[in-house]
């Protein structure tokens, strides 16, 4: 069985003082979600070693937004996967599309960063998705499996097998227009066959692909219900105690 992840994405939202009491609630109502469902907290860096603490001994999980994609040295700024496993944190985002956006990132560079991540025994949750334009000229596809491709295809079976998948419409992040279930039920699926072709099914079968953008407590069932939907990398709902909780116990 594939492991369910709800893991909330705060983006640069949160003072180490914000991040600890929303840790702090999300820990305190976590005993109403199943035990079968993981339930990660990925704050900004600031946060991150005062948050690991405050989950130690619970069963959510920390994570981090971003990593570099070069062991150490002299990169100004930057944030090795070393320093991150290092206080604690196991999963890592990567490949976010606000950063391929705005830190034009692309599939080759999130492949060393990937790399990195599984080197520190890192879980990355590698992020894919079309934006609006390519979705509406039927390309969304196309795009994705490029996405996959290009970042994921030189890992070996092992390493792949550590990798989770987000497919994140960009359309649909932050807009409160969320993919319908049809919409990411379809890209799931064919996400998992692209794995499938390059890795074997026994591979596609085992990893977990989150559906993010706009998920919330009104919508997470019927996306949850899905069967290729392993879960949620929730953006905004997940900053409201009560909702990233209700999205948890949607499956
Ligand atoms: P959203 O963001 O839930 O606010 O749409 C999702 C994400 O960017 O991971």
């Amino acid at each position: 069985m594939r492991k369910r992840i709800v893991a909330g994405n705060w983006k640069m939202n949160t003072t180490l003082a914000e991040g600890m009491e929303l840790t702090k609630s999300v820990i305190e109502k976590s005993i109403t979600v199943p035990k079968t469902i993981e339930l990660v907290l990925i704050p900004p860096f600031t946060s991150i070693n005062e948050i690991t603490k405050l989950t130690k001994g619970t069963a959510v999980k920390v994570g981090a937004q971003n990593c570099a994609e070069w062991v150490k040295g002299a990169y100004t700024g930057e944030v090795s996967a070393t320093m991150i496993s290092s206080i604690g944190a196991t999963y890592v985002v990567i490949g976010h599309s606000e950063r391929r956006e705005f830190f034009n990132e692309d599939n080759k560079m999130l492949y060393r960063k990937i790399k990195q991540a599984l080197e520190n025994r890192l879980i990355p949750i590698y992020c894919c998705g079309e934006k609006l334009n390519e979705r509406e000229s039927n390309k969304y596809f196309e795009v994705v499996e490029k996405q996959v491709s290009e970042s994921l295809f030189e890992l070996t079976k092992e390493q792949m097998m550590q990798v989770v998948i987000a497919y994140e419409p960009v359309w649909a992040i932050g807009t409160g227009k969320n993919a319908t279930s049809q919409q990411a039920q379809d890209m799931h699926a064919f996400i998992r066959t692209t794995i499938a072709k390059k890795f074997g099914k026994e591979v596609a079968d085992s990893i977990s692909i989150l559906y993010g953008g706009s998920c919330k407590p009104s919508n997470a069932e019927e996306i949850f219900a899905r069967p290729d939907v392993d879960g949620g990398l929730i953006g905004g709902a997940s900053l409201v105690a009560d909702d990233f909780i209700a999205i948890a116990c949607s499956f």
